[in-house]
């Protein structure tokens, strides 16, 4: 054993030996040290205290260090932080899918519990094609899905990411290969031509007989370029996934728990989808968990036929203190108004992010739900700017020419003015 790296700073030890997400190790990029966070307040560790615009990737929804989710993981801990869920069950679990199967449509009666929001989307692309393999149509074994879409980085689901973003060149050789239809292009709120799903219907019936879901984000393509689209293009795509029965899986990871002003994004829309990928808030950012739910049909139709089961279980499926945190950050959800607080926040980024249009280097700027996006001409530099946010009291995360927030729905009307504020003085500087 060396003790070599004892001499090491925090900060050497970081930059030289851990990679951060999408990150070069040893690259220089500046992290920054976080000491705590409480509320809608991250601390660095040299004392500055930023205003987080970020809800850490859309779940912190109820801020930090919340003290309902602290004591519910407390009194978890008491009781036991693990156990496996092969043959045994637990109320965390139980309550959890209760919950969410209260919250979601009728249709949705069957949850599994995953890791990550990857493996949600690995789960539900397993679910289908283990459907079509019990219904005896096995070569099914393909997606249909539409570019600027972002569904994780695990094989299969960095399989239906967009192409270009999503790297596919690099790993050709082992990524599936799936159909991808153009993107949707008619905004929220208008109803949808059918030129613009004509692509993606023929893609569609061209190969009908490799097909076994089409896999889409609804309303908000999230980190594939936060994409806000008309709820009536899901109106037309269910329509078409029936008639010719082709399963249809909803992304949630990002919108889900009433990020969009909606509990779930689908609800925008009049229609429900075969399966739904849940991650991110699902545990008001406390733990990492995920699940996929899909309906009874599907359930009954995967164990119909050989091998009678569904193939999947990670040894930290349905943890309990990650199930014991989501089903307090649920309830949190629901007795504290979400929906009022994520309509003010909506109102707010409305009257605000506005003035942002004005700036030489803004191209567009938009908002729904609790989620406001500036997006620039051109690409920014995270090196020049990301200090600059940090200098300014704000803790605000771009890529490349999207400059976005979500902060937690508890931020209070002057956290957000000064969040904003703070993306102004460096955005005009540009
Ligand atoms: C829509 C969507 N799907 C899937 C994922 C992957 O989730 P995770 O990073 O928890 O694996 C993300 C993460 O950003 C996402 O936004």
């Amino acid at each position: 054993m060396t003790k070599k790296f004892n001499s090491l700073s925090p900060e050497k030890l970081d930059n030289e030996h851990i990679w951060h997400p999408y990150s070069a190790i040893g690259a220089g990029l500046p992290v920054f040290h976080v000491e705590s966070a409480q509320g809608c307040r991250i601390k660095l560790k040299d004392g500055r205290e930023l205003i987080d615009g970020m809800a850490s990737w859309w779940s912190a929804i109820h801020g930090y260090r919340h003290p309902t989710l602290d004591a519910a993981l407390k009194s978890q801990l008491d009781k036991m932080s693990h156990v496996m869920f092969g043959g045994l069950t637990h109320d965390p679990a139980i309550e959890l899918s209760r919950r969410l199967l209260n919250l979601t449509a009728d249709e949705l009666d069957a949850v599994f519990f995953a890791d990550s929001g990857s493996v949600a989307v690995e789960v539900a692309m397993k679910m289908a094609i283990q459907y079509w393999a019990s219904k005896g149509h096995a070569k099914r074994q393909k997606f249909l899905t539409v570019r600027s879409g972002y569904h994780g980085d695990t094989f299969g689901a960095m399989s239906v990411c967009d192409p270009e973003t999503g790297m596919h060149s690099l790993f050709e050789e082992t990524l599936n290969k799936h159909f991808f239809a153009p993107k949707p292009e008619t905004p929220f709120g208008a109803i949808c031509p059918e030129e613009d799903i004509a692509e993606l219907k023929r893609l569609l019936e061209d190969n009908i007989e490799e097909i076994a879901a089409v896999i889409i984000e609804p309303i908000v393509q999230g980190a594939g370029g936060m994409r806000f689209y008309s709820a009536d293009y899901l109106n037309k795509l269910r329509a078409l996934c029936d008639e010719h029965q082709i399963l249809l899986i909803f992304d949630e990871i990002a919108t889900g728990f009433g990020r969009t002003g909606k509990l779930f994004a689908y609800e925008h829309s009049d229609i429900v989808p075969d399966m739904l990928c849940l991650g991110k808030a699902i545990t008001g950012g406390y733990m990492t968990l995920a699940a996929t739910m899909t309906t009874q049909r599907v359930a009954k139709t995967i164990q119909g036929a050989s091998p009678g089961v569904f193939m999947h279980g990670p040894t930290f499926m349905a943890n309990p203190l990650a199930c014991s945190a989501a089903v307090a950050s649920l309830d949190l959800l629901i007795t504290n108004n979400w929906h009022k607080k994520v309509k003010t926040i909506e109102a707010n980024l409305k009257d605000h992010l506005q003035r942002f249009i004005q700036l030489e280097s803004v191209a567009d700027v938009r908002v729904l739900g609790a989620i406001g996006v500036v997006e620039m001409k051109q690409p920014v530099d995270m090196k020049d700017i990301q200090p600059r946010f940090v200098e300014a009291g704000i803790w605000v995360r771009p890529f490349g020419r999207l400059v976005y927030i979500m902060p937690p729905y508890i931020i209070e009307a002057e956290e957000l003015k000064a969040l904003i504020q703070g993306m102004y003085s460096v955005l005009k500087t540009i």
